[in-house]
């Protein structure tokens, strides 16, 4: 069983990473996102506000697998508002506690969507490494530059059809950012043993590159 978790703030490559990792060992690759951005956009469908703790710990609670692919289809499950209300719930410790039990059962149990059975996972997210899977065989902090990194999130939005500017994906991503940082409960943060890979001047082939370096370096005891 491997265990990888990848942590840092948004766009940073951290989902490049992590499919990328899962083609390459051969395990299944954990978008922990995507729970938070189906809660979110749940709320906000449905027309709660994002930061009404009991509505939301209730959806978090409902939450299943077929709930949040059939959300994930929706154009704004990746969308700004997605990404805000996703914030917003995601700092409400009654979501986190909802949502960590089936994080950390998954990690004991891996399986593929198909319900094949996986000889490990890579987790994606901001507190996989610190909160979820602490034990993790390695851990990943990327980060990049606020600049460099709105500057590929307004690319994928524009290439979406997203209708947006770069100076609002800037200012939407550092106010996510810093919602995701300061929060009380399970902030964004490094894990104390996780290997720092800061992607601002490489592109994903050498962002895959450099992780797998350093993995094999780590299996090999080095
Ligand atoms: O990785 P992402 O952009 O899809 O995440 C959306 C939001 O979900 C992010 O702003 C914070 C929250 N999140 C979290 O709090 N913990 C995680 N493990 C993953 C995401």
């Amino acid at each position: 069983m491997m265990i990888i978790t990848i942590d840092g703030p948004a766009a940073a490559g951290k989902g490049t990473l992590a499919a990328a990792l899962a083609k390459h060992y051969k395990l299944v690759y954990f978008d922990t996102g995507m729970l938070y951005r189906a809660v979110g956009l749940g709320m906000v469908l449905d027309g709660l506000d994002p930061e009404n703790e009991v509505a939301a710990e209730q959806k978090a609670k409902e939450l299943t697998f077929e709930k949040m692919m059939a959300l994930s289809t929706h154009q704004d499950f990746r969308s700004d508002i997605g990404g805000r209300a996703a914030s917003k719930v995601s700092a409400l410790p009654k979501v986190r506690a909802a949502l960590l039990k089936m994080q950390q059962d998954f990690s004991k149990n891996p399986v593929f969507p198909d319900g094949t059975p996986a000889n490990g996972a890579v987790y994606d997210g901001r507190d996989t490494g610190t909160v979820v899977c602490p034990h993790a065989d390695i851990k990943f902090f990327v980060t990049a530059s606020a600049e460099v990194r709105a500057q590929r999130r307004y690319k994928e939005f524009l290439a979406k059809g997203i209708q947006t500017t770069y100076e609002k994906v800037l200012a939407d991503m550092a106010e996510r950012d810093k919602r995701d940082s300061e929060r009380a409960t399970a902030p964004l943060k490094p894990a104390s043993d996780a290997i720092f890979l800061d992607t601002s001047e490489m592109d994903a082939e050498a962002e895959v590159f450099t992780a797998i370096k350093e993995i094999e370096r780590r299996l090999a005891g080095i």
